[in-house]
């Protein structure tokens, strides 16, 4: 087997955040994966020695900040390369806090998002927290950043940022993910009308961008 194929995956960038016991506490992720669309659930996979990871099991929730482009690789080491057992990595930080009085952040990022942990699955050095999303807001125009973007970062590279367009309405099925690219203007199509692709009806598509 060939272990290296596994770096041909695509990730994410976020900061997983966590508020309990009266203190707050986040640590830098790459594993972060919407698993379904209707429920709208998450995953994350965390190491069970992050003091972050321990915080999350006793609350049941937490914060997700999608880290975009223009974020300092500083921040990354800050909350990604440190523990919050030895330093308190809010300390002169700013940040929001969600309905769960969990932290996120709206600089530097493109979205945050918010986990109730309803199942944690041990997978021994990590866990696996599944959860339904209850928030979830766009916060920048930035491009998000992907785990290869970091890499490349921080190996003294560049990553172009590309041209950010304001996104495109469009109705999306949320089963399949089909887009409608229809002449008939979406509303206007008839209430018994199907998705081409997997059949579903009119009322599981949402309107994105
Ligand atoms: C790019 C990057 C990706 C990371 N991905 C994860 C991850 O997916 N899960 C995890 O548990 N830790 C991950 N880490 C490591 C934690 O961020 C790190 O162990 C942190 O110091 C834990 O802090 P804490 O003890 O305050 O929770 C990642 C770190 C970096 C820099």
């Amino acid at each position: 087997m060939d272990t290296r194929a596994m770096f041909s995956l695509s990730y994410g960038v976020f900061i997983a955040g966590v508020e309990e016991g009266g203190r707050k506490n986040a640590c830098i992720i790459n594993t972060a994966v919407q698993a379904t669309s209707n429920p709208l659930i998450m995953h994350v996979t965390m190491l069970k020695s992050n003091l972050t990871t321990q915080m999350i099991r006793k609350k049941g929730s937490l914060a997700l900040s999608v880290l975009s482009l223009d974020c300092p690789l500083s921040v990354i080491g800050d909350f990604g390369l440190r523990s919050g057992r030895d330093h308190d990595k809010f300390d002169g930080v700013s940040c929001s806090l969600d309905g769960n009085g969990n932290p996120y952040f709206e600089q530097n990022t493109a979205a945050r998002m918010s986990m109730n942990v309803s199942t944690m699955i041990d997978l021994g050095s990590h866990c696996l927290f599944i959860g339904e999303v209850t928030e979830a807001e766009r916060t920048g125009d930035g491009k998000p950043m992907t785990y290869a973007d970091y890499r490349t970062l921080k190996s003294g590279g560049t990553v172009a940022a590309g041209e950010t367009k304001p996104p495109q309405k469009r109705w999306v099925c949320s089963v399949c993910h089909y887009v409608y690219d229809g002449e008939i203007p979406f509303e206007e199509l008839p209430e018994d009308w199907k998705c081409p692709v997997c059949n579903q009806p009119k009322s599981v598509f949402v309107l994105e961008g």
